[in-house]
């Protein structure tokens, strides 16, 4: 492979993997860190430069507060209390959650909801990489209680849509290897 100045950061890109929230100790990213990959996040290509996406830092009491939302949504969906306790304890687990948050102009006159959406998707993974390169683990995770009524006032304005929350903290042990089933075979294909 030939060698640049940028080698070195693309072998840590091509090690990273989620790190779910058994996984994950203290500390968390600090509030300097976190800023780092949400600059990160905001290098995603944004056409318009609409930024169609924010992030929550769940940080201290916010933490029981989210847990309590989890539980109640637990119960909504049919649970019993065994089940929301499970519920609550995920949002207690990680050191630190960010949500995310998409807002979609379905309106906008030249930029359609896929190409927000594509920037969506360009933030979160720019996010999870910086996290990745500062020496944190990270997972986005999601469910059906991004659609409990509870928790998506509690979390975005009017329009907004609840992508998820990305689990974030310390790996207790380093990721073990690919998860994609296939790979750049798959992925890259000859057109024309
Ligand atoms: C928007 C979004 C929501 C997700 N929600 C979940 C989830 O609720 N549970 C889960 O196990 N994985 C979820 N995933 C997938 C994981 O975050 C992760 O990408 C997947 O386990 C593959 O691991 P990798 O990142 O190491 O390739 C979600 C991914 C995205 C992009």
């Amino acid at each position: 492979m030939p060698s640049s100045p940028n080698h070195d950061a693309l072998q840590t890109l091509l090690g990273r993997y989620s790190v779910g929230p058994k996984h994950l100790l203290e500390p968390g990213p600090s509030n300097e860190e976190l800023a780092l990959m949400v600059a990160a996040a905001l290098r995603a290509p944004d056409h318009g430069e609409l930024l169609p996406f924010r992030f929550k830092r769940v940080a201290g009491e916010a933490r029981q507060r989210m847990a309590d939302l989890f539980a109640a949504a637990a119960r909504a969906a049919g649970k019993d209390e065994a089940g929301a306790a499970m519920d609550a304890e995920r949002a207690l687990r990680p050191p630190l959650t960010v949500a995310v948050v998409a807002r979609i102009d379905l309106g906008h006159p030249q930029v359609p909801a896929h190409e927000q959406w594509a920037c969506v998707g360009g933030a979160l993974s720019n996010f999870l990489n910086a996290a990745h390169c500062l020496g944190y683990g990270g997972k986005m995770l999601s469910g059906a209680k991004v659609r409990d009524p509870g928790i998506t006032a509690a979390f975005c304005s009017p329009g907004e849509i609840l992508l998820g929350w990305i689990a974030l903290g310390t790996p207790a042990k380093r990721a073990s290897g690919p998860s994609r089933k296939g790979g750049v075979e798959q992925a890259l294909q000859d057109w024309g």
